[in-house]
């Protein structure tokens, strides 16, 4: 939501408030609070008037991208949400719409972002500013300066991983259009001990590391280097890696901005080599070695380092040697040489090593001024970027710090008169009345140290240049004596006897309370760094070198011009440089980013308000917003201000045709806004309370919100209205084609029911004729056969007086009898012929007569059956009567029996009487011989046959050999029980004895007879009509039979046989005879 809304004042949607002016009520603890909400939304610039309160976020925020660049371009201060692109941009304008040169003053402690601040200040007017070749060069150069100078000026400190260690003032300069022409840096004093010797935690100059990361083999050997920080006592190793620092890419990105800012390949080279010798000269040692005078003097221990530095310098080795043994004196005429002592050998190499790097830095600036100069000679407009070191306070604070925080007076001293004055001239050029307003003016503190007779700084230098003992505790005494009764200065040793008990102040201490807070400094070193004394001897060796760089640097080595007056101090350098500065930023239009660092732990997210409360202090932000806001609050100029608020009067809204001033006037007077609360300016009203901003700005919210309303209300009616129009359309469109659709429909359906009534009602019509037609046919019909039954009757009527009354009767039984007759001769001509076994009968000719044909045929086959056996004999008879009884016996039981039908029965096969054999037999025998044959008499024993006679008489049955004739055996018809036999086509049979009887005494009889049938049903007649009983025949395939004691099985089976179709027999085993039938 938020991003689609058009701003047009840093008043929309604020966090907090935009503009510390407008904080309600002003103290403290509403200034950090209204800095920590905003801080926590990520609103990391806050306004105090024009000033950009900036608080580190230490995390990469994306408010930097080139859309942010376009939304600020060309917008109004207060337009849009504080952002350093503003101040930026509203700088860039007025540099080149009004002429005027401007300053971007940068302040805040070590670590607060300055740097930062800097370089986006940089990059948004590069961005903005005009575009080309030849200007995207210059753009470019000045933008490449920073990375080679962070290389060889920064350091990481224990406040900051990339901390300045060194101020940098940079002029950038444009021409009347606005375009940049190029620029001029200013270094302001390098803090040359960190190449010596860094405190714990921080890390010498970036340069060393990135050097020994990034730089090839080839370059390195080239440098005699070793790939080894600690073989380099320059380096501290407890911090040689940083986090998220990659020194090997660093080293590359400064080779190539070198390239871009227009180094020649020959003098980056050159640089390195300065960078290896400083390095190289850390590592020479000294030892002491004894003179013949007493004295200690030292020497080189280890001579390779010196000669590896010599090659690398083109210095000739004896020289330098000499030089770090001995020193040369020169007073007028004379000349005195003196050894060098051990410690005194170490302080000359340090000495050596910091000023060759200090003035390689300076050299690097000249070289990069040299590169971004202004080619035109044509006026300029400058603007000016100011980025020094901020205020700090250590644990140990010596002469660098001192330099430092003064530099930081004063600028905070010029921060206050120019705040002042602009505010000031605001009003006088506004016609307002001005009114007198309280602050703190560091003022005095600055007189502490630079004042030029009694100031500190003086003191430092009156006591390097006094002849005779010089040492920081005579320094300190005339401290003591000079400033004791300065209110801001602090000492054990002052006359003032109030610090007298203080143990938190050593006795080689003094503390000045500075604008932001107290800070001791340690007076040790004061005099030496403040004289910054190189001696004579080793300028002249450098003079000598025959590396044209470090002969360059070292001028005063040239012997041609020697100059026995002693050079400026570092404090009076540094306190002359810093007025020209000041001078310099007096002329220009500044523009104030205040950096305030939120924590102590380089961590994002975390606001530590204790820490940014002492920020806020020192910094003097509430005197700021107080000194702001001590006549009116708020100021906008006419035409913004009605603008905004030109909806909450009638007059004034939607549009004002006047001019601008008298419609606030009239919006004003409408709103009754008491007349103390506002005034007005020639181009600006000027709003005294907040709290009338504030009132304003709610009821323009509330305006806004009706205006909304409104705006939603007639939208709304409008939307409808189109869409009802739209919808009425398309509803007549839809209704004139569903219309159309339906008659369509409805006629389809009629015209089909028309159809369907239409055909239903002509198949009704063709019925009812065709119903008539046929009534009418059959009226026809029963006309004509009503007529012929008229005319039978008629007829009949006619005829009847000729007919006796019963002749019909008559005629009927006349004709039956007529038929039966006919019947009766048809089937005597039809007659069968008179065979029992003739089936034909003539087919019946009257359905009347079906009884009768029947029993007719029945009649007739009884008749011809008694016909038939009346032809018979007694004895064909009884051979009837016996095959009768074997049908009755045999017939569908045994498998033979069919092929004895056929046979008639002979009874005596055997011709006894005939035959002269058997005449015996014969006369034995009286009864008559029903039975005479020959049968097969089965072995009990194997089963084998012999032949026997066998003889049925009326009461006897006799078995008789076959030759001789002599009877075997006689069995009494009464003694025999039973006759077994098989159900197949076999002639086998058993006779069954009467146990207990006479002839069962050998067992029962197991005979095979051709003709089984006729002498089993003779046997059977006989016996019946001898004993009146029936005589049991069974028919199986498996019975008994009893031979003497035992009883055998004997078995039919039905299977192939070896001789043919003749049944055998075969006795198993003593219990089974076995019968294999074909
Ligand atoms: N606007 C910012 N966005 C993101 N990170 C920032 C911003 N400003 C500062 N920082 C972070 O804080 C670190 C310190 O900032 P910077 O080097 O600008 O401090 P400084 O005020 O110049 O300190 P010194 O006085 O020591 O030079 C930066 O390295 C960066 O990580
Ligand atoms: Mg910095």
């Amino acid at each position: 939501m938020a991003k689609m809304e058009v701003k047009t004042s840093l008043l929309d949607n604020m966090i907090g408030v935009g503009d510390m002016v407008l904080l309600e009520p002003l103290n403290e603890e509403t200034f950090i609070n209204n800095l920590k909400k905003r801080f926590d939304h990520n609103e990391i610039y806050t306004y105090i008037g024009s000033v950009v309160v900036s608080v580190n976020p230490y995390r990469s925020l994306p408010i930097y991208s080139p859309e942010k660049v376009e939304d600020y371009r060309n917008r109004n201060f207060y337009e849009l949400s504080p952002h350093i692109f503003a101040l930026s941009d509203e700088a860039y304008r007025s540099l080149r719409d009004q002429d005027k040169d401007q300053c971007i003053l940068i302040t805040g402690e070590s670590g607060a972002g300055k740097t930062e601040a800097s370089k986006l200040v940089m990059s948004y007017v590069a961005a903005v500013c005009g575009k080309g070749a030849e200007v995207n060069q210059v753009k470019e150069q000045l933008l490449q300066s920073n990375p080679v100078l962070e290389a060889f000026g920064n350091a990481k400190t224990v406040r900051n991983d990339n901390s300045s260690r060194f101020g940098k003032y940079m002029d950038i300069e444009f021409d009347f259009k606005g375009d940049p022409l190029g620029g001029v840096i200013s270094n302001y004093l390098l803090e040359k001990s960190r190449v010596v010797k860094q405190p714990r935690g921080e890390r010498n100059f970036h340069v060393f590391y990135q050097l020994l990361s990034g730089a090839s083999e080839e370059l390195l050997n080239k440098l005699k280097l070793e790939r080894d920080f600690s073989r380099y006592n320059y380096l501290s190793l407890d911090s040689a890696k940083v986090n998220g620092v990659d020194d090997a890419a660093n080293f590359r990105t400064v080779r190539n901005a070198m390239q871009i800012v227009g180094f020649m390949d020959h003098e980056a080279e050159s640089v390195l080599e300065v960078v290896a010798a400083v390095l190289k000269l850390g590592n020479i040692e000294f030892k002491p070695e004894s003179r013949v005078n007493g004295l200690d003097e030292s020497k080189i221990k280890d001579k390779n380092e010196l000669k590896e530095i010599c090659e690398l310098t083109g210095i000739d080795q004896s020289v330098l040697e000499r030089a770090f043994s001995f020193r040369t004196v020169e007073a007028k005429q004379e000349k005195v040489s003196t050894t060098l002592n051990v410690a005194q050998a170490y302080y000359a190499r340090d000495a050596l090593a910091k000023n060759l790097y200090s003035r390689l830095f300076s050299w690097l600036v000249n070289r990069i001024n040299e590169s971004i100069k202004a080619q035109t000679k044509v006026r300029k407009k400058v603007m000016g970027v100011l980025d020094i070191y901020g205020f700090e306070i250590f644990e140990d604070n010596s002469f660098e710090q001192f330099i430092i925080n003064y530099c930081n007076e004063k600028l905070q001293q010029i921060f206050i008169e120019l705040t002042l004055k602009e505010e000031q001239e605001e009003y006088i050029r506004e016609d307002i009345e001005w009114t007198h307003i309280d602050y703190f003016n560091n003022a005095i503190i600055c007189d502490l140290i630079e004042n030029n007779t009694n100031g500190i700084l003086a003191m430092l230098d009156e006591e390097c240049l006094r002849p005779g003992t010089v040492t920081d505790e005579t320094f300190l005494e005339k401290l003591n004596q000079v400033c004791a009764t300065h209110q801001h200065f602090e000492s054990r040793m002052s006359k003032c006897s109030r610090f007298l008990n203080d143990t938190s102040l050593p006795h080689s201490c003094f503390r000045i309370q500075h604008y932001a807070g107290k800070v001791l400094y340690q007076v040790e070193g004061f005099v030496d760094k403040n004289n910054d004394l190189l001696y004579r001897d080793l300028s002249q060796a450098m003079w000598k070198a025959g590396h044209t760089l470090i002969k360059s640097l070292f001028p005063e080595g040239n012997p041609a011009k020697i100059n026995l007056k002693r050079p400026p101090t570092a404090g009076s350098q540094f306190k002359a440089s810093v007025a020209t500065l000041m001078k310099n930023l007096q002329t220009k239009n500044p523009n104030y980013i205040r950096c305030i660092k939120p924590n102590d732990k380089k961590a994002a997210h975390i606001f530590n308000e204790a820490l940014v409360c002492h920020q806020i202090r020192y910094l003097g932000l509430l005197e700021n917003v107080r000194v702001r806001r001590a006549g009116y609050a708020f100021r906008q100029a006419y035409e913004p201000c009605l603008e905004r608020y030109k909806m909450l009067c009638k007059q004034t809204w939607p549009h004002w045709k006047g001019p601008a001033r008298a419609g606030v006037e009239v919006l004003f007077n409408e709103l009754e806004i008491p007349v103390e609360e506002y005034s007005f300016g020639r181009s600006k009203i000027f709003i005294r309370n907040p709290r009338t901003l504030f009132k304003l700005e709610d009821l323009r919210k509330q305006r806004l919100e009706d205006l909304a309303t409104l705006i939603q209300k007639i939208y709304r009616g409008w939307k409808c209205r189109t869409h009802f129009l739209l919808m009425r359309k398309s509803q007549i469109v839809i209704a004139a084609w569903y219309r159309r659709y339906a008659q369509q429909k409805r006629y389809q359906q009629i015209k089909s029911s028309a159809l369907v009534i239409q055909s239903y009602i002509r198949g009704w019509k063709a019925r009812k004729i065709l119903r008539e037609l046929k009534h009418q046919k059959r009226c026809e019909e029963a006309a004509t056969t009503i007529a012929a039954y008229w005319h039978g009757t008629q007829v009949r009527r006619e005829y009847r007086k000729f007919f006796r009354a019963n002749a019909g009767k008559k005629i009927y039984e006349f004709t039956i009898q007529r038929i039966v007759q006919k019947y009766f001769l048809e089937m005597k001509n039809k007659m069968p012929s008179l065979s029992p076994i003739d089936k034909n009968w003539p087919s019946r000719p009257y359905l009347f007569l079906d009884s009768t044909h029947k029993e007719l045929k029945r009649i007739f086959h009884l008749w011809r059956c008694k016909k038939y056996r009346d032809q018979f004999t007694d004895q064909k008879k009884l051979i009837y009567e016996e095959k009768l009884e074997a049908s009755e016996l045999f017939k569908d039981k045994k498998a033979l029996y069919p092929s004895s039908v056929g046979q008639p029965f002979q009874g005596a096969y055997l011709e006894i009487n005939k035959n002269p054999k058997y005449k015996k037999l014969k006369d034995a025998i009286e009864e008559k011989i029903i039975i005479a044959e020959v049968v097969n008499k089965i072995n009990r024993a194997n089963g084998k046959s012999t032949s026997r006679i066998f003889l049925l008489t009326n009461n006897n049955l006799l078995l008789a050999d076959q030759k001789s004739g002599q009877i075997k055996s006689e069995v009494p018809l009464v003694d025999v029980t039973k006759v077994s036999m098989s159900s197949q086509n076999d002639g086998f049979f058993a006779i069954h004895l009467k146990e207990g009887s006479e002839a069962a005494s050998k067992g029962d009889f197991l005979f095979s007879s051709e003709h089984l049938i006729e002498m089993a049903t003779k046997l059977y007649r006989t016996t019946l009509s001898q004993t009146k009983q029936k005589l049991n025949i069974e028919i199986s395939d498996e019975f008994l039979v009893q031979f003497r004691q035992d009883k055998v099985c004997v078995k039919f089976i039905q299977g192939n046989q070896k001789n043919g179709s003749v049944p055998t027999c075969k006795r198993k085993n003593n219990r089974l005879l076995e019968v294999a039938v074909p």
